[in-house]
């Protein structure tokens, strides 16, 4: 198996790069209808070729692989026929682009209906769907790949450790595994908590379990898993619910912390950089309550359930938040 760390990342084709590094929405939108309608299946082609073989307009055609000519991902010969040119992406970078084109969609489509109504859906054609639930976990993990070990380093440098037994971690809302799977290389003694559908695809995988990760398949509001734990990490999870459901899960995790281990929350918070600001936009779109909830109402809620010490770092470009909190619930006790 290919060393996970040093595979290329794919979050500068996502619809969270940097400002300076987003895809232009015109290749975005050509290449994913490139992808979906089976025109990239068909080639090497002439546009008379792939229009037949797709079952699609030529001319349409014709635009859409000039488009795709035009930023070098394909080249044409001499008889016309469009072949892989020198940007031609692999298979992450491709479905990564064909995601940022479904994401540009989804925002044209659902933010005019939710800007009247937040959970009302697309007038009209709808808007598109998202990937099948293994492409998407496998998208994520792609895009994930910068920020895994500076997001595993922020929440180990915050977490005293105890001489002589591994720390106790849960990887709660944990998707991928990534996260989980490079606690367990440092030596943690990791869970991976997610919904059971979720959990069934990483058991199939292999890769999470065979890493030494305890999986534990539940719904993290009824069925936490128990613990106890010296950190609780809840990566791109909070940002998929209202607040009042986030201080509910807060709360909650207090009763899986020891007394004093750490909280670390990794998200995109809406007031640190624009990437944070657009991913409010994202949740908007894609979920009915979640928001890109900015850093002051993580820090009153993380008070108002007893936590303490809360701190804040910003790891790799674009810098994504890890917010990290002490359990002092025990204080109080
Ligand atoms: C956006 S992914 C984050 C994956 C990973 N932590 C990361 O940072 O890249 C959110 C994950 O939370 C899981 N999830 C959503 N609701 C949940 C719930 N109520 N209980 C447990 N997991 C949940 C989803 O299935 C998904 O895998």
């Amino acid at each position: 198996m290919a060393d996970e760390r040093s595979e290329a990342s794919t979050q500068h084709l996502t619809a969270l790069a940097a400002p300076d590094a987003l895809i232009d929405w015109r290749l975005a939108l050509c290449y994913e209808t490139a992808h979906t309608t089976g025109i990239l299946d068909a080639l090497p082609g002439a546009p008379a070729r792939v229009a037949e073989a797709t079952g699609l307009d030529e001319q349409a055609v014709t635009d859409v692989l000039h488009v795709l000519a035009a930023w070098d991902h394909l080249s044409i010969d001499g008889t016309g026929t469009f072949t892989p040119g020198g940007a031609w992406p692999s298979g992450p970078e491709r479905l990564a682009l064909a995601g940022h084109g479904t994401w540009i969609r989804r925002w044209a489509t659902t933010l005019p209906a939710r800007i009247h109504d937040r959970t009302a859906t697309a007038d009209g054609a709808g808007a598109p769907g998202g990937p099948d639930p293994a492409t998407g976990l496998a998208l994520l993990e792609s895009a994930t790949r910068p920020y895994v070990a500076r997001v595993v380093e922020a929440c180990l440098d915050r977490v005293p450790a105890e001489p002589g037994r591994p720390l106790r971690v849960l990887d709660l809302g944990g998707g991928h595994g990534a996260y989980a799977r490079e606690f367990a290389r440092r030596g943690c003694a990791t869970t991976l908590q997610d919904l059971p559908a979720v959990i069934d695809i990483l058991a199939a995988d292999g890769r999470t379990a065979a890493a030494g990760v305890e999986l534990h398949g539940g719904d993290a509001f009824t069925d936490l898993a128990p613990g106890p734990y010296d950190l609780v990490l809840c990566g791109i999870f909070t940002n998929m619910f209202g607040l009042d459901r986030v201080r509910d899960l807060l709360a909650r995790v207090t009763g899986i912390l020891v007394p004093g281990g750490r909280i670390a929350i990794a998200t995109w918070m809406r007031d640190l950089g624009p990437v944070g600001a657009a991913f409010g936009i994202q949740m908007l779109v894609a979920t009915t309550e979640g928001d890109a909830h900015p850093s002051g109402a993580y820090r009153r809620l993380l008070a108002e359930t007893g936590y303490a010490g809360i701190g804040v770092a910003e790891v790799a470009d674009p810098p994504l938040a890890v917010m990290t909190a002490e359990n002092g619930a025990w204080d109080a006790a």
